[in-house]
């Protein structure tokens, strides 16, 4: 049977294709190409910002907080699934390298379920944080700045993408509320310093 080029490129491509699962970054800043994009859900996994980046957001003297996933039986986290060509793994390989590892995971989509690859920072590694005060991530984010900008956008880009996603997501939108917060309470310590100062 003589089939056409687009036909039999588009068989290729979905051979070759694999399926990546953002629930950060890969949500709100999608610096690589895709086949396909879709809401997603993956089950018995929560996003935490418990992951230290020493590379985007901090340093390594003061390393800033992004998310990852850590194993939770009876959750769901939302997130965008992207069909991808293979070089463009390699290329979240690299974006992904500091603490992250591929992890198999299965995905519920808007149109039917399939498997592929998300990027865990498993704990352990040598850039885990792990679980702290509320009050105390929030500062850590309000305070971290990195090569890819400072930590609070990361977080903010973040809860944003997130509530245009329809997701429910306690912690981020607990700690952008804390974050906010503190803001606030600064900027009116810096005004009641300014009328001291002033007299
Ligand atoms: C992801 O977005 O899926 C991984 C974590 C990140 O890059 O923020």
């Amino acid at each position: 049977m003589w089939h056409s080029g687009a036909f039999v490129r588009n068989t290729v491509v979905s051979f070759l294709a694999h399926w990546v699962f953002g629930y950060g970054s890969l949500i709100w800043r999608v610096d690589f190409p895709y086949h396909e994009r879709r809401r997603a859900l993956i089950r018995g996994w929560a996003r935490r910002f418990w992951q230290g980046s020493r590379d985007h957001r901090g340093t390594p003297e003061a390393p800033g907080r992004v998310v990852t996933l850590i194993p939770r039986r009876g959750e769901r986290c939302v997130g965008l699934a992207y069909r991808v060509e293979a070089d463009v793994l390699a290329h979240l390989d690299h974006r992904e390298k500091d603490g992250y590892e591929r992890t198999e995971v299965d995905m519920h989509t808007t149109s039917g379920a399939c498997r592929g690859i998300t990027y865990v920072a498993p704990a352990g590694n040598p850039g885990y944080l792990g679980p702290d005060r509320l009050d105390a991530m929030a500062a850590d984010i309000r305070g971290a700045a990195g090569p890819s900008g400072s930590n609070r956008d990361y977080l903010c880009q973040l809860a944003a993408a997130l509530d245009r996603l329809g997701a429910e997501d306690a912690h981020v939108y607990a700690l952008a509320a804390r974050v906010k917060a503190l803001e606030a309470e600064a900027g009116r310590g810096g005004q009641a310093a300014r009328r001291v100062e002033g007299g």
